[in-house]
């Protein structure tokens, strides 16, 4: 088989300097575990809009259909703010999201044994953490048609809208499902059937797929609300969640930080198989931009290498190395080793990005 292929756009804020980090990451892999890559770089969000006036080109989305897998940093900032909706940086990350039909975003939340301290919930409630939210991605509110801010009588009106087809919601239920065959079996499906009939038709579609497809995965079903307020509450009672795109979006934040540590998080955002069998794929970190701490060093670039981990399990069929790696960030925390993001004021000086990333590769030689 030739060399996989990777199309690493860093984006802005912090992605770069995470990006960097898990440059050597990749190189690690390359010279010790036989795993090259062939990697080229390009522009997204608001770095392209600075070079090319669009947050994404057609050469780069063209680039992001042909390769292997995407690995993104973030987006955004406030410097773009005020630009017009239409070449905001978040336009170029949707358009991937849409154009590569990237329907089934896994953002795992897992709080690690040496963070547990770090949750705003005591740490009987999140020590052993371990839940995948799976939302769906390319529909819903994001893309439902019509949109917009119109004129009614005098005044203005703004509309989006809420639109589910039943494939829809029938591939990513059969994510979830997949999914939670691998785990612990069990799928907790969420919307808004008491005021939404796209709910009510989402529940009956997960249902439908669950009783002819999955009779073995046990399912149950949440009003996204109730489902916000049992995650805060007892989130160990969960496996595999499968949501909407809006209410995912909500959910999937709520749940990042009842592991205390955004800058740990990573996702995949997955869609049909290709012609050699691999999904398209798109990896990015649960964080976003963080233009605060930008271009100081002090960012945390563990999200993004594992972010690289589920990239090497999910498209290259490695998950023996995805371990590896997990493993390897895990050590390095056990150690005490932390960014700024993951220490407590009594603690000693933080690590930077660059001595996060250092560490996890010596923690990569020691699995050797
Ligand atoms: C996310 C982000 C994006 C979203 C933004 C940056 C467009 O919040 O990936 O969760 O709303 O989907
Ligand atoms: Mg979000």
């Amino acid at each position: 088989m030739s060399t996989p292929s990777l199309l690493i756009l860093a984006g802005d804020g912090i992605g770069p300097e995470v990006m960097i980090e898990v440059r050597k990451i990749i190189g690690w892999f390359g010279a010790n575990r036989g795993l090259k890559f062939d990697v080229t770089e390009d522009l997204v969000g608001g770095a392209a809009y600075d070079k090319h006036g669009t947050p994404l080109t057609d050469e780069t989305m063209a680039k992001a259909q042909s390769v292997d897998a995407v690995l993104l940093g973030a987006v955004g900032g406030p410097k773009y703010d005020k630009l017009d909706f239409s070449v905001k940086p978040e336009r170029g990350l949707l358009r991937l999201r849409k154009e590569m039909d990237l329907f089934a975003n896994l953002r795992p939340a897992q709080c690690f044994d040496a963070l547990a301290d770090f949750s705003s919930l005591k740490k009987d409630v999140v020590a052993g953490l371990d839940i995948m939210i799976i939302r769906e991605l390319t529909s819903g509110v994001y893309f439902g048609e019509p949109r917009g801010i119109f004129k009614e009588g005098n005044e203005r009106v703004g509309i989006n809208t809420q639109r589910y087809t039943e494939s829809e919601i029938a591939r990513v239920a059969r994510s979830a499902f997949e999914m939670a065959r691998r785990r612990n079996n069990k799928v907790c499906s969420m919307e808004k059937a008491n005021v939404m009939e796209s709910g009510i038709l989402w529940r009956d579609v997960v249902q439908e797929v669950h009783d002819a497809e999955y009779p073995d995965v046990e399912l149950s079903h949440m009003y996204a609300d109730a489902g916000a307020m049992q995650l805060t509450r007892w989130p160990k009672q969960f496996d595999v969640i499968v949501t909407d795109n809006l209410f995912g979006d909500l959910l999937s934040d709520l749940a990042a930080m009842l592991t205390g540590s955004l800058g740990m998080l990573p996702s995949a955002s997955l869609g049909l198989p290709m012609a050699n069998g691999r999904p398209k794929a798109l990896y990015e970190p649960v964080h976003g931009s963080a233009p605060d701490i930008a271009g100081q060093g002090k960012a945390n670039p563990c999200a993004c290498i594992l972010s690289f981990a589920m990239a090497l399990r999910y498209s290259f069929d490695q998950g023996d190395e995805a371990t590896r790696l997990e493993k390897a960030v895990e050590n390095v925390l056990a150690d005490g080793i932390r960014t700024a993001d993951l220490m407590q004021s009594k603690d000693g000086t933080p690590a930077t990005t660059t001595e996060m990333g250092d560490a996890v590769i010596r923690a990569l030689d020691a699995s050797l």
